[in-house]
């Protein structure tokens, strides 16, 4: 019997006839449940068991999820070993590359449908697996809020490719590549041949990208087996941790241990510290927000910035620094970087294993001294304060910047706006040369926030090809969007309030000086009162998508300040 730890109070059903509700008569209920049960083959000692939701997010647009049903068999066989039964059941599954506009737009609507299918039907605990960026978030909100026993398992990152003797991998270097055939230094056939080396294995991007980013936040809330954030999607390592996760939910079955019971705000900070020494995507601070306020948990943007502010950059991966998630994990993963922090960090906080995380790293070792991927706190890569909450009069309610990624001397630094009001805008005329935009000009971006396009990871606007070739590599860039985690340079993002709501983004014209401090903290439109205030008299909102889910997710989201989540799921 799996049941070491002690069954709680809660007089639940358990098993396949846990929240049976359907048919008025209780009995007949059961009697119709168990007769099509009957029929998968299943019989009663099966259904006397514990049963283990497992999220099947393999699709063949999630390239990165390819190897997912190999992990599912493995899950499963963990499962039964334990004792549990396993029942696998698909959800919406978010792929990055292919989905259009954003997966931004689809997040909530993901944790929507999954808190309720683990509401909605028998399992009394669920193994979340997932990985492409906006899967664990949307995973983490929906078993937040449905507050059944989680666990969670990612399908761990790509192995790195190579070109010319040089590592490569997804998708910082795609960025550097596809800037530099931009750029004319790489001809044709030389990209043609990059692409192929780009994402060399199932996984997700290796790079410390949203994806790494959220996977090793996942184990830093607790969340996750230790290792399992960054064990390589090809490695044994990542079978033998899925099988350990298939017992761990049936445990956590028995002893009901809910994501209420286990995340804690000591978890959060724990979360955001890794954040800050990672030098992590930026979109983990809307995610980690979302996730916060499922919980009822406190976590603001300037939390986040206080606790990055004392944690410096221990981390060498790409886009910060200079290797790849496999080289993290040889170091120690996430346990060793968690070691490395443990000064900073809440060790009360509780984890998935059943012990706090101070009684997990007691038996673990931090980075060696042989090793140069994750460093120690008094031989950091890089000063603390790697993301940093903006304020001014162009961001009233905060913008982030990823000033590990971005260029010294842009840190400071005043120019004239140019301004795009949508991406197609962006397209037709970026590259116009009668625009005579200099190095020194400020690239404005708006109406790419969350009412006004789902927050595409459209902030990275690419450097004017005839700038670019002239060997111009950075420029300062705001908008109200998101950038990709895997992306680097002088970005401001998340600018809130956002234009389509007559933010101050919407009222920036062309010419008008910007000024970006990130010393101090500020991001200002240098235009006086008076004239912002005509301005804004002349704002007209744009209209609201006309149906659908876009037309429900523009009339509910909420800021990226407030997690992007939809207010009546918060
Ligand atoms: Fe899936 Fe990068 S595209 S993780
Ligand atoms: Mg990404």
């Amino acid at each position: 019997t799996p049941a070491k730890e002690a069954p709680s109070g809660n007089d639940t059903p358990r098993g396949v006839d846990r929240r049976l509700t359907s048919y008025g008569d209780p009995g007949f209920s059961k009697f119709l449940r168990r007769t099509f049960l009957a029929s998968a083959g299943l019989d009663a000692e099966d259904l006397s068991r514990p049963v283990v939701g497992i999220v099947n997010t393999a699709s063949d647009y999630t390239t990165c999820h390819r190897d997912m049903p190999q992990l599912i068999e493995h899950v499963k066989r963990g499962v039964m070993e334990a004792g549990g039964l396993p029942f696998v059941f698909p959800v919406m599954s978010l792929g990055e590359i292919l989905t259009s506009p954003t997966t931004m737009l689809f997040r909530n609507l993901m944790a929507m449908e999954l808190e309720e299918q683990i509401k909605s039907q028998p399992m009394d605990s669920v193994v979340l697996l997932g990985g492409c960026d906006k899967t664990v978030p949307a995973e983490l909100m929906a078993a937040a809020s449905a507050d059944v026993p989680a666990i969670s398992l990612v399908v761990g990152p790509m192995s790195v490719g190579s070109y010319k003797g040089e590592r490569l991998g997804a998708c910082t270097d795609c960025r550097r590549m596809w800037s530099d055939y931009r750029g004319g230094r790489l001809n044709e056939e030389s990209i043609a041949e990059v692409s192929q080396e780009l994402a060399p294995t199932a996984g997700t991007c290796m790079v410390m990208g949203t994806a790494s980013t959220m996977a090793c936040i996942v184990e830093a809330l607790g969340m996750g087996l230790p290792f399992s954030g960054t064990a390589p999607a090809v490695s044994s390592q990542r079978l033998r941790l899925a099988v350990a996760t298939g017992r761990r939910a049936v445990e956590i079955a028995v002893a009901d241990r809910r994501p209420s019971h286990l995340l804690s705000e000591g978890s959060f900070r724990n979360a955001a510290a890794v954040l800050a020494a990672v030098s992590g995507s930026t979109n983990a601070v809307i995610h980690l927000t979302a996730i916060a306020r499922r919980l009822k948990i406190e976590l603001s943007l300037e939390d986040i910035h206080r606790i990055a502010a004392g944690v410096p950059l221990l981390v060498d991966c790409k886009p910060a620094g200079r290797n790849y998630l496999p080289d993290m994990h040889r170091d120690g993963g996430v346990p060793a970087l968690l070691k490395a922090l443990e000064p900073l960090l809440d060790l009360d906080a509780l984890t998935i294993t059943g012990e706090t995380l101070g009684e997990v790293l007691d038996g673990m070792t931090g980075p060696q001294p042989w090793q140069d991927t994750i460093r120690t706190l008094d031989n950091p890569l890089g000063p603390s304060g790697s993301l940093v909450a903006l304020r001014g009069s162009l961001a009233p309610d905060g913008a982030v910047i990823k000033a590990a990624a971005a260029s010294g001397h842009l840190l400071v630094h005043e120019g004239p706006a140019c301004v795009f009001d949508s991406l197609e805008d962006l397209e037709a005329r970026l590259d116009d040369e009668s625009l005579a935009l200099t190095p020194g000009h400020v690239l404005v971006m708006r109406n790419i926030g969350p009412v006004g396009a789902g927050m595409p990871e459209a902030g990275s606007i690419p450097i004017p090809r005839y700038l670019a070739e002239q060997g111009v590599k950075d420029m300062v860039r705001i908008s109200d969007g998101r950038m990709s985690g895997t992306a680097y340079g002088t970005i401001v993002l998340h600018c809130t309030p956002e234009a389509a709501l007559g933010g101050p983004l919407a009222l920036v014209r062309d010419g008008d000086p910007i000024r970006v401090d990130v010393p101090n903290r500020t991001v200002d439109l240098l235009v006086d009162d008076k004239e912002l205030a005509r301005r804004r008299a002349a704002f007209a909102a744009p209209p609201l998508p006309e149906r659908g889910w876009s037309r429900l997710y523009a009339s509910s989201v909420t800021q990226a300040s407030d997690g992007a989540d939809l207010d009546f799921l918060q």
